[in-house]
């Protein structure tokens, strides 16, 4: 039963505004340069790109056939193209997102009380103390329960009174407060160490293994891709929409901000000599080195550093919204159970399970690891598996409302083997080295 009463996205601007709002986020931000600068620059950052439309936007592309196809949740889309069994796919895509917010609400709740403390008190004196003491304890569950209460009163509105009205405005502002701040970057002096460290290729690294599979799941976690997100979200589209014009826009926007970010950070934090705090803790780098960069540039530096958490705040607000409008929508399909006590039981559970990241650093830091180096990759190589071998209807799906595709059967090749393979291939090294990493975070 194709459900008559269905919310649908009320403009084609509204959908790619909430889209792009899932895709661009802490990832963009906070983790797109701490890894490059962890994994060394702009060999990696090329890494990412390669994935990104290599690997990405195909998978991207099956996402949206899923769920417009469907107009159902994950859980019940992939039943209806798929059968019963592929339910658990759907299911894996619930956990995957439930276990991400969990953790990136405590992140998220860090930005919120750093952009409080500007606004309130300036920059703190010594943002390495500062940051360990914010970070993990009450102070970081309490303000990790205020992101959540925010990103629960969003879902609860709806998907056109909800989440696309706070997208629509949401997402230009953000664009510009990056843009600015990337502009403001490049007036200060020294900022060329910054562009020469950022843009510098150094492809010695690249081929390292650990430098492969950081890539590869960046670039699913930007796009958030292998949890149903984009698949929900396109449920929500109507049939005359052109999926390839859309996911190539959300792929440009979402890329284009991580790149702004870069050409931001790199050049505040070389021009004003922070470096070191960056390369030495990898989670905390922004919440450690900016804030000190800021401090040096007085009150302008604090202008800048309330801006720069603001832009931070909205990308997080917009990407939790999809991670749980995944939860909720399998929720209100799958028990029939009413939005708002859907979201009030999911978000719920989810605040109780991110506590435990708001009390251990290294737990949250496992937590990502699963997520992006097991999970994401395996919900989309079994997505690329489902779309390319499973789904006889994909390449008609995808041409609907986009008119005749000449690479539609090209796609559908790539997602048969070269994706799966690509992936295999990664999870194959990702597995080992996570379950390692993860091991010697949360016992020592
Ligand atoms: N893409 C988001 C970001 O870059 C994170 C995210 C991952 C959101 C998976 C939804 C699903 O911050």
């Amino acid at each position: 039963m194709a459900n008559a009463r269905r919310e649908q996205w009320s403009t084609s601007f509204g959908f790619v505004a909430a889209a792009v709002g899932s895709a661009v986020g802490l990832g963009n931000m906070w983790r797109f340069s701490y890894l490059t600068a962890e994994k060394g620059g702009a060999a990696f950052v090329a890494l990412y790109l390669v994935f990104t439309l290599l690997v990405g936007l195909p998978i991207l592309l099956a996402e949206m056939t899923v769920g417009r196809g469907a107009s159902r949740s994950p859980i019940l889309a992939l039943e209806h193209y798929g059968g019963r069994n592929w339910r658990l796919l759907g299911g894996l895509f619930v956990l995957t997102g439930f276990l991400i917010l969990s953790y990136y609400s405590v992140i998220a709740g860090w930005t919120l009380r750093y952009a409080g403390e500007l606004i309130w008190h300036g920059v703190p004196a010594n943002p390495g103390d500062h940051f360990s003491q914010v970070s993990q304890g009450w102070n970081a569950f309490l303000f990790h329960v205020g992101f959540m209460v925010l990103t629960m009163g969003i879902v609860a509105g709806g998907v056109t009174r909800g989440i696309e009205r706070v997208s629509v405005v949401a997402m230009p502002a953000l664009f510009i407060f990056v843009c600015g701040l990337a502009l403001y970057a490049a007036t200060l002096p020294g900022s060329e160490a910054g562009y020469a460290y950022y843009l510098n290729a150094n492809f010695a690294n690249a081929f390292s293994m650990d430098v492969v599979v950081s890539a590869a799941g960046q670039s699913f976690f930007s796009l958030s891709l292998g949890m149903g997100a984009m698949l929900t979200f396109a449920s929500y589209l109507s049939r005359q929409s052109d999926l390839p014009r859309e996911a190539i826009r959300i792929a440009a926007a979402d890329f284009g901000v991580a790149f702004l970010a870069g050409l931001m950070v790199f050049p505040i934090v070389f021009a004003l000599g922070v470096e070191g705090d960056v390369s030495e803790s990898t989670l905390g780098a922004l919440f450690v080195a900016l804030p000190e960069a800021f401090a040096s540039m007085g009150l302008g530096g604090r202008f800048v550093g309330i801006i720069f958490f603001l832009a931070l705040i909205v990308g997080a607000l917009t990407s939790a919204i999809s991670l749980l409008e995944v939860v909720v929508s399998a929720v209100v399909d799958g028990w029939a159970w009413s939005r708002v006590r859907s979201v009030a039981v999911a978000g719920g559970l989810i605040t109780l399970m991110g506590s435990l990241a708001a009390w251990d650093l290294n737990l949250l830091d496992a937590m990502d690891q699963i997520a992006n180096n097991i999970l994401l990759l395996l919900g989309a190589l079994l997505l690329s598996i489902f779309v390319g071998w499973v789904m006889k209807e994909a390449p008609e799906e995808l041409q609907e409302g986009a008119g005749p595709l000449s690479w539609a059967g090209a796609w559908r090749f790539l997602l048969r083997w070269w994706v799966p393979l690509v992936l295999l291939f990664v999870l194959f090294h990702s597995v080992p080295t996570t379950i390692v990493n993860v091991r010697s975070l949360v016992f020592g």
